[in-house]
């Protein structure tokens, strides 16, 4: 399979990585940002991932870069703890949601192409998207597909979904596509403009919900200044408007120390979006870290 990383060049650009710098990569999934890293010059780069699928992708690259590579298999809202021992960096790398990798492979749940038992937890552990669909309340499953997804026709589908599982349990990503999708053919909801199936907020919503991953996003940008040194380099990847909204309040809440690199935020052009169509809705931002300042 192959896996293309999203706005590599400019990553490369805002890390601005040098012969022994010290780089963390948060979302190591492919390895892609932490290869183009790697090539750039002699830096290190320590990758991390919640999933422990990586780990056999995180063996390939210690074998081609040895020590100027670890993994450390953990969820990023933890990098305070993983590097109490003093570990320090000039540069660390978010590059928000799934993989690839996550999404192609069917025993992993999380995609509505293909029929997969329905599943969509990062670090396979804790509550899954199944659990959700098939013991939480109407209320509470309307609250994650609005709150989430922003899914305008989130109460009519929590509804459909809990009637379909009155009679038998909702177990297949396909299922949950076709209750979204007849939801909006009952109500008459014209969407054949719109090239983004109608399943796709209800997905989204589910799996952010299911690996808590906006509290993750929030509690690793403030434990940064626990494992940055001064002058480091920050890089975020978002991939829709809630991810970048912590984002972008964060760094307004850290004036003091957080400097924007660049005066608005960087989106691939068309010939990326050409190449790897997953970088379509990317937004990059840059932040210098600075100790001095403040904090
Ligand atoms: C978009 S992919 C990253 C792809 C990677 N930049 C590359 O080029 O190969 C996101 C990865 O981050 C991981 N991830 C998402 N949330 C995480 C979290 N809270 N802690 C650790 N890893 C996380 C996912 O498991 C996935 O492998």
């Amino acid at each position: 399979m192959e896996h293309v990383p999203v706005l590599s060049s400019e990553i490369v650009r805002i890390l601005s990585p040098r012969d022994n710098s010290s780089l963390l990569d948060c979302t190591f999934g492919g390895g892609g940002h932490t290869k183009v890293l790697l090539e750039t010059c002699r830096c290190y780069v320590c990758g991390l991932d919640r999933d422990p699928d990586a780990i056999q992708r995180a063996h390939e690259v210690k074998k081609k870069y040895n020590d100027r590579f670890d993994f450390v298999l953990e969820r990023f809202s933890k990098i305070a703890e993983v590097f109490e021992c003093g570990r320090r960096f000039d540069g660390v790398v978010f590059d928000f949601g799934i993989s690839s990798f996550q999404i192609e492979d069917s025993s992993r749940g999380f995609s509505f192409i293909r029929e997969a038992k329905i599943d969509m937890r990062m670090s396979k552990t804790g509550t899954s998207a199944y659990d959700v669909l098939n013991s939480f309340s109407e209320g509470d499953i309307a609250d994650i597909l609005w709150i989430y997804g922003e899914e305008p026709q989130s109460r009519r589908i929590a509804s459909m979904i809990v009637k379909h599982r009155i009679k038998s349990r909702i177990e297949t990503t396909t299922q949950l596509r076709d209750i979204v999708r007849k939801v909006y053919q009952f109500e008459s909801i014209n969407k054949k403009h719109s090239k983004i199936d109608v399943a796709t907020k209800t997905f989204q919503a589910i799996r952010i919900f299911v690996n808590d991953e906006l509290n993750e996003i929030s509690e690793a940008l403030n434990q940064l200044p626990e494992i940055l040194n001064n002058n480091a380099r920050i890089a975020t990847i978002s991939f829709h408007s809630l991810e970048d909204k912590i984002v972008k309040n964060w760094a307004k809440s850290r004036k003091d120390c957080v400097l924007p690199i660049n005066k608005s935020v960087i989106k691939p052009y068309n010939d990326e979006i050409l190449r790897n169509p997953r970088s379509r809705s990317a937004i990059l931002r840059g932040f210098v870290y600075t100790k001095d300042r403040g904090l």
